[in-house]
Parts: structure tokens; sequence; C-alpha cells
């Protein structure tokens, strides 16, 4: 059983075919800089081009940083506004003639590690976060996804939580791994508050350095780092891709 699973973000595209059993990349990732500005055409494009690298034509899973629902998205923070009831799903499927499901790159990145990562074989409650450029979220119950919870944009001082806390303010701030912690511990407070969580599963590009902060945190579930750092996207576009196979 295997999927192309493709991982939208801000600066990259990048894919590669997954064997969902394992959840092990096949060849070496192919990755191509994320066309600026970042349409729904000109991201279709780049899709069909890792979709041609591969000489792909069975199904391919897509994430997208946004809320997808049926396949078009409904949100778009951190891309390009014309995104916003753009039917992702369908545009994909047309460039590149391939059965294509789109979701939430948080939501694939949190059932990428509940199957293969931190999350594995754990019940009850689990909160995947994403720390980048914005903050993603996935929920889990009992390894259910509850998708497109959009905790990053939770009020935090008046403000979306990832405009205070996510990895891109910690580097634009210059800010020290016990001031960011500060904001993150805040922001973590809320989502705790509001989900009493068994799991906090910690991701994104910085939680490669979890040893500088994550014994800062103060969350009553023990919060973990993410296993499959660069892979948990391209794993899980190729999850959700399960149902097309
Ligand atoms: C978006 C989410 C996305 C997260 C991480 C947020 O700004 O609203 O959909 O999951 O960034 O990329």
């Amino acid at each position: 059983m295997i999927a192309l699973g493709i991982d939208i973000g801000g600066s990259g595209i990048k894919g590669a075919p997954v064997d969902i059993r394992s959840g092990a990349l096949l060849v070496e990732r192919f990755r191509i800089p994320t066309p600026q500005p970042a349409t729904p055409g000109a991201v279709s494009e780049a899709v069909a081009q890792i979709v041609q690298h591969f000489k792909w034509t069975d199904p391919i899973g897509c994430t997208f940083p946004a809320i997808i629902k049926d396949g078009i998205a409904h949100s778009a923070a951190n891309v390009d506004k014309s995104w916003i009831g753009a039917n992702g799903q369908v545009l994909f499927e047309r460039k590149t003639n391939c059965p294509c499901q789109l979701i939430n790159d948080a939501d694939a990145a949190g059932i990428a590690e509940m199957q293969f990562g931190a999350g594995r074989g754990r019940k009850g409650v689990v909160i995947m976060l994403t720390f980048g450029t914005g903050i993603g979220s996935a929920l889990f119950l009992d390894g259910q996804l509850i998708p497109n919870t959009e905790l990053g944009h939770l009020q935090i001082r008046g403000k979306d939580a990832e405009k205070r806390a996510s990895d891109r303010v910690r580097q634009e701030k210059d800010l020290s791994w016990e001031e960011w912690a500060e904001r993150v511990d805040e922001f973590l407070a809320q989502v705790e508050f509001l989900f009493s969580p068994d799991l906090f599963i910690f991701g994104g590009g910085v939680s490669k350095k979890h040893e500088r902060f994550l014994h800062l945190l103060n969350t009553r579930a023990p919060i973990v780092p993410a296993q499959l750092m660069n892979d948990a996207g391209i794993v899980g576009a190729a999850l959700a891709a399960r149902s097309l196979l």
C-alpha cells in the first residue's frame, strides 16, 4: 500500500512515495521551492512537478496550512489569500490526473505521529502542536482525529497565539529560550484549560532542539517531542490518501 505524500509549506513543497503500513519513505524526498506568490494555480503546477518527478499515477495525499473541508481551503493565515474558497483537491486532481486527498498540515503531522511516532498506541485526548511559521494543532480522541482545530488562533493577550509564540516569532524577536517558553506556556495553559489532554506532542522544526526548552514548560499533562521530524508531513499526507487506495 503505497501513496505519494506531498507536504506543502511556506518555503518548500516536498514529496516522496510512502509505504503506509510502515511509514517508511521508499525513496529520497524531492523538494522544490514554494512558488511566490503561492496562488492555487502556481501551487498546483508545483504539485504536478513532484508527481511527474516520481512518474506517479496512483493516489496522492497533500498537506496544506489552512482549514480544509471536503478539499476546500477555508482560511489563509500564512498563505496567499486567493486560497480561501479554492478547492485545492480538485485543482490538484486536474493538474496531476491522480486521485487526491487534501488535509490540514498539522492534522497530517498528527496522524503520522499517532501511527508511527510519539503518539503510538496512546488513548484518551492527545494534542499535537506544530511550531513553525504559525502554530498548527491536531486533536485526537482515542486515536481518532477531530480535524481543523486551529488552536494557533486562540486569542492570548488580544492576539492570535501564533503571533506571540510561533517559532518564527522566537526567531524574529530574537527571544531567549526562557522568554519564548514563557509565551508558549501561556498558550499551553489555555489549551490545557479547554481540553485537559492526556498528552501533548510538541512538533515543528524547532522540536529538534527540544532539550533547550521542553523542561521550561509547565503543563499538567506530559509533553513529549515529535519523533518523525521532517517526514511527519509527507507521511501524514500519504496516510490521508489511505481511503483512495
Ligand atoms: C494555519 C493552520 C496551520 C498552521 C501551521 C496556521 O496559521 O491557520 O491551518 O495548520 O498555521 O502551518
